[in-house]
């Protein structure tokens, strides 16, 4: 099949009148959209809103209620991904789809490996992946190594490729630059506009709206599961795509702090774990938001885990209000105050089957018993309902398991549960990945009455709006150091860039 056919109907994907109820929540009500061959559509709303279900629904991931979908001017039926494969729909999801110890070959053409053909002729498949690589313009992604052997990034080009060598002329990324950083979305970035410029159609969703601005052509709004509108990017600002997203206009973006920064609460000195984590010293006072930038694979998180003593520490030590404290695990770091907002929910943030409800108190459960050990079931949903609402989580039953819930929304029962714990020091590991605009401004009013308390926050963004929007200092780390801490003043995109891309 030629991607560059212009013949056919003006569009290449009809969805038409799409429903689809999971128990008593309408996931999407009569939802329709359609999208041109050589464009990016973006579909965008807040956590919830039903995009991913309108993916897995196109890609047959998932089976409407009812509704019709036509590809190429005919209707189709897509029971299962593999019917939406051979139609032509590829999905790349936020969490890669790999196989991290086959080889890059092995990953893009896996179907063909594992069906078919008997006798597998690598030289020729090799010279195949090598080819696609290179037509993309990432002939440094070796085809014979190991998948796991490259960053996140990279690992995205290789499903891109999948998907291309599957002839897949309808391709969905959802969320796909959340682990990404600006250097390597801007990469991803160029992927996908020649991708276009080919006749390629992508549907683009993200929560960085910059991004919608960057490269989508026009978009869809859904809201609660409806469409709230169809728009032509180049027509429309923020503002109002914001407004049409939350059903109200949004005020401030980054909302002022009035916080007195106090003592130093917390420091780390010459921490070193490996050669990922190279005398890494900072210090956070009590009201102050420091924050961590870098590229992905700086050692941020690295850092963090080696003061929390998730990973073993090689060297250094940590003070908690003046005081040294041994810390060698989780556990001690929680004892001394210190509790992390880990960057990856699903393995480390929530118990995805465990239900939402003990999910957020999870971490309070001592302060909620009124005998020892036993819980009083009314303090704990009061606190649950508590949490729930202040963060605006979108549930249905708090006693179904997390896992029903929407992206964003687990990554808000994640932070509800640190709120639970009381510590000094608090660690965001990406707090606002993959939350919505709406989410993302009370979780940085909730971090700005954490500290208002006297509490310090660390912060590590790849965002980084969000790191000069909320930080009060900042330390830039470059491959396993940190080479230089900024003051508010001196936080500017390209100052950040700057101590992030060469050591100075
Ligand atoms: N398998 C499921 N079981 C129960 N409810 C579900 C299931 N899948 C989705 N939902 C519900 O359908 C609604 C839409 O979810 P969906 O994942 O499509 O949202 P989204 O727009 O992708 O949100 P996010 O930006 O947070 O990823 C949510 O209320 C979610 O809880
Ligand atoms: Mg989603």
């Amino acid at each position: 099949m030629s991607l560059e056919t212009t013949e056919g109907p003006e569009y290449r994907i009809q969805m038409t009148d799409i429903c689809k109820s999971f128990g008593g929540v309408h996931a999407l009500e009569s939802v329709s959209l359609n999208v041109k061959r050589g464009e990016i559509y973006a579909l965008v709303g807040e956590n919830g809103a039903g995009k991913s279900t309108l993916m897995k629904i196109l890609s047959g991931a998932t089976i409407p209620d009812s509704g019709e979908i036509r590809i190429e001017g005919k209707t189709v039926h897509i029971h299962n991904p593999k019917m939406g494969i051979d139609l032509g729909v590829s999905v790349i999801y936020q969490e890669l789809a790999l196989m991290p110890d086959m080889s890059v070959t092995e990953n893009i053409f896996i179907d063909r490996i594992n069906t078919g053909m008997k006798i597998i002729n690598w030289k020729q498949l090799h010279g195949e992946a090598k080819k696609i690589l290179k037509d993309l313009g990432f002939e440094k992604i070796s085809p014979s190594k190991k998948a796991a052997d490259f960053s996140i990034a990279y690992q995205q080009i290789v499903e891109i490729c999948k998907a291309l060598s599957r002839n897949s002329f309808i391709l969905v990324l959802d969320e796909p630059t959340a682990v990404l950083s600006t250097v390597e979305t801007e990469q991803l970035f160029k992927l996908l506009k020649k991708l276009r410029d080919d006749g390629v159609s992508i549907i683009y969703i993200s929560h960085r709206l910059k991004e919608i601005f960057q490269i989508c052509d026009r978009g869809t709004v859904l809201r609660d599961g409806k469409n709230a509108g169809n728009v032509t990017i180049s027509e429309i600002d923020e503002h109002t795509l914001v407004s049409m997203m939350i059903g109200r206009e949004l005020q401030n973006y980054f909302p002022k702090r009035t916080s007195h920064i106090g003592e130093v609460i917390f420091e780390a000195k010459n921490i070193v774990r490996g050669t990922v984590v190279n005398d890494v010293s900072f210090t956070v006072h009590a009201g102050e938001v420091f924050g961590i930038s870098g590229l992905v694979g700086a050692g941020r998180t690295e850092t963090l885990m080696a003061i929390l003593g998730e990973d073993k520490r090689d060297g250094g030590s940590i003070f908690i209000k003046g005081k040294e404290v041994g810390i060698h695990s989780p556990i001690d770091a929680l004892k001394a105050g210190i509790s992390l907002l880990p960057e990856d929910r699903k393995t480390q943030g929530v118990l995805l089957e465990l239900p939402i409800m003990h999910n957020i108190t999870i971490s309070c459960l001592s302060k909620l018993c009124r005998i020892i050990g036993v819980i009083d079931g009314r303090r704990e949903r009061e606190t649950a309902d508590r949490l729930i609402k202040k963060l605006r989580i979108k549930i249905g039953n708090p006693w179904d398991p997390c896992s029903s819930l929407s992206g964003g929304n687990q990554q808000k029962v994640s932070i509800s549960k640190l709120l639970g714990a009381d510590c000094a020091v608090l660690f965001f590991d990406e707090p606002t990945r993959g939350v919505d605009v709406g989410a993302k401004v009370e979780i940085y009013n909730i971090i700005n009455e954490i500290v208002t308390e006297g509490y310090g926050v660390v912060m590590v963004s790849s965002e980084m709006p969000e790191i000069i929007g909320m930080c009060d200092r900042v330390a830039v780390m470059r491959n396993g150091r940190i080479t230089g801490v900024l003051n508010k003043d001196e936080l500017t995109e390209q100052n950040l860039i700057k101590y992030s891309m060469e050591v100075v």
